[in-house]
């Protein structure tokens, strides 16, 4: 199970937990902060249902944030480049679905976002125009391994990424085609040979 399955499981969960035993206390101290109710506990006399509600406190807690995802989503374009460079096509898709997975991500981290004037950012769909336009252009090139057709491709991704930062009032965050890469750990060489 992934951390984001057990944290889907432990929400539904505790949904149950409120549902049930917990609706009265919970119209009755309708102010009360979840993470107080989950400390506390003694406003429940439930011990397994405090436990639920201070876990999914915790789990909220230590959730990463939508700028950490999105680091992850460069570090994964950025080896999407080198790979291309030296011709590693299959090294390339891997990097591109990851770069893929990486922002759908972050948008279930926040799917919709406050602009800089309060007013909400429709991230989810935002991503759902480039999913059906620069990214399938991108994985088309990489599955034809055509290096022409990747440049154009990927500087149009590129120009998508950025729009949604625009978008959410970032307009600082200005992508370009990386210089140097991010790890040095996996080999982008397809001929290497070591290790066997
Ligand atoms: C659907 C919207 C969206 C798309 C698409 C998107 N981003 Fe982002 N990105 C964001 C938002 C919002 C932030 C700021 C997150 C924050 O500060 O909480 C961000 C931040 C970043 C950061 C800065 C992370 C940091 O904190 O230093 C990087 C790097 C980044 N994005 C790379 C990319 C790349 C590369 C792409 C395209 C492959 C991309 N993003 C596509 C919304 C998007």
């Amino acid at each position: 199970m992934t951390t984001t399955n057990v944290l889907k499981s432990l929400l539904l969960l505790s949904c149950g937990a409120i549902a049930g035993g917990f609706l009265a206390t919970q119209v009755a101290h309708r102010s009360t902060p979840l993470a107080v109710v989950a400390q506390t506990g003694s406003r429940t006399g439930d011990g397994d249902s405090t436990k639920l509600l201070a876990d999914v406190a915790h789990l909220k807690d230590i959730v990463p944030g939508q700028s950490h995802a999105m680091i992850d989503v460069g570090y994964h374009m950025v080896n999407l480049w080198f790979a291309v460079q030296k011709g590693n096509w299959p090294f390339a898709a891997f990097e591109l679905d990851e770069t893929r997975n990486r922002i759908r991500w972050t948008i279930r981290i926040n799917p919709v976002r406050k602009d800089a004037d309060g007013k909400d950012v429709d991230l989810k769909g935002i991503f759902d125009g480039i999913d059906q336009s620069s990214m399938p252009i991108l994985k088309r090139a990489v599955e034809k391994k055509d290096s022409a057709a990747f440049v154009v491709a990927y500087k149009q991704m590129l120009e998508s990424c950025y729009a949604c930062h625009k978008a959410s009032g970032k307009p600082y965050l200005r992508p370009m085609i990386p210089t140097a890469r991010l790890q040095t750990i996996i080999n982008d060489d397809p001929n290497a040979k070591w290790p066997e």
